[in-house]
């Protein structure tokens, strides 16, 4: 019997050419579903729509998932300070749930028995597509042709011309780029080579240092309750603040990141990325965490934010233990608010002020100034006592070597 197949569908060589060999492979009936999460893309969605159509889809669907991805999936990963491997933003990994989303709940509203990405058997990305829909929805097959079908790029451009499937392909192009409003992952290419210095061209969210402004340009990002609410007390809603603070940060040649990273499926692997707007966000919120928080709590978050990225860079969205992760996130910024200063310099970006006014840092406390209100006699007692173990352990047993 015909299956009914929903593809993630990107508009690009790749998918383009799924959407025909899955109908004829799999004898199947194609539905072509395009999630716009702030990805730019070379044609618009109605064009995009029509090449779905061209290459065979029974039907090609557009959602705009943007709001939901900032606000659903960026947002938590913000106030998680979510950096894998102490580097990446998780640019990819955290659209993928929310793709996997609207693939599982096209393939209920239209009766759907499978659905299918285009992702190589290589990469992480296979695995957050199927271990996503494992979790929501068990009974649905997950096919992946790109991983079956065995083509080089040349041989998929080849199968596109001989089924008149309307590409358009620059065939130079050596970078595989997902993109998102979170930032941008480049991958292949020169950029395989680890000692090779990334090459200039494949970026467009980062100015390079050289080209920057000169004269400097500072930002202010206000935060309620760990949220971005305003850039310059200009209130805009995440998915567009993000990009807002991206194009700013970016213009300065900041926000790139090269680093050799280790995948899920065992491989080491070079990637650059450029996300300007999700990484001046986490700095600054991280900053704002510095003065809201208490020492232990802050501690401990810290503590837990390096796991919070690595389940969701392994594609463990769905799961109890990131949903109870985002309950203690959520239980520590009730006073993540107030406003952090950010200064742009060509190549740097760094935060030159914060405040909160429910902040626990206390001018009192800290100044040395004639407004001291500390009881410095307080800490002889302190200190002793602090020392104590240490002091009776040289007394009884001799000092250490
Ligand atoms: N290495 C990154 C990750 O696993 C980015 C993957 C990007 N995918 C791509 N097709 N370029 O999240």
């Amino acid at each position: 019997m015909t299956k009914r197949v929903v593809l993630a569908y990107s508009g690009g060589l790749d998918t383009s050419v799924a959407v025909h060999w899955i109908t004829h492979q799999w004898d199947a009936e194609v539905i072509a579903l395009a999630v716009d999460v702030g990805q730019s893309t070379d044609d618009d969605w109605d064009t995009i729509r029509a090449r779905a159509m061209a290459a065979g889809a029974i039907d090609a669907l557009v959602v705009d998932a943007r709001a939901e991805f900032a606000t659903g999936y960026c947002l938590p990963a913000l106030r998680a300070n979510a950096l894998y491997e102490g580097k990446y933003p998780l640019v990819s990994a955290l659209s993928r749930p929310v793709i996997v989303k609207h693939l599982v709940a096209t393939a209920r509203s239209m009766k759907g028995d499978a659905v299918a990405h285009g992702c190589t058997g290589k990469g992480n990305d296979q695995v957050r597509f199927e271990v996503g829909t494992r979790a929501l929805a068990p009974d649905l097959e997950v096919l992946a042709p790109v991983r079956e079908w065995g083509f080089t790029r040349e041989d998929s451009i080849d199968y596109a011309g001989e089924h008149g499937i309307p590409i358009k392909v620059r065939k130079d192009n050596p970078y595989s780029i997902d993109e998102n409003l979170w930032g941008r992952a480049i991958e292949c290419g020169a950029i395989e080579d680890p000692w090779a210095a990334p090459p200039e061209e494949p970026y467009t969210l980062t100015a390079s240092a050289t080209s920057a402004p000169r004269d400097p340009w500072e930002l202010t990002i206000r935060f309620s309750e760990g949220i971005p609410v305003a850039v310059d007390d200009q209130e805009l809603p995440l998915h567009e603040l993000v990009g807002e603070v991206g194009r700013l940060v970016g213009s300065y040649g900041w926000g790139r990141i090269d680093m050799v990273e280790n995948r899920r499926v065992g491989i080491k692997s070079r990637e650059v990325y450029e996300c300007p707007g999700a990484l001046a966000l986490i700095m600054a919120h991280a900053d704002l965490e510095s003065v809201t928080l208490e020492r232990d709590l802050l501690r401990e978050k810290a503590r837990l934010e390096p796991r919070y990225a690595e389940l969701v860079y392994d594609g463990l969205w769905f799961s109890p233990l990131r949903a109870a992760l985002d309950a203690f996130v959520d239980a520590t910024q009730a006073m993540v608010t107030g406003e952090v200063r950010l200064r742009l310099e060509p190549g740097r970006c760094y935060v030159v002020g914060r405040r909160a006014e429910k902040g626990l840092y206390d001018y009192e406390l800290a100044t040395y100034d004639a407004a001291d209100q500390f009881r410095h006699q307080d800490a002889a007692g302190f200190v002793r006592l602090w020392g104590l173990g240490l002091e009776t352990i040289a007394r009884r047993q001799g000092p250490p070597a």
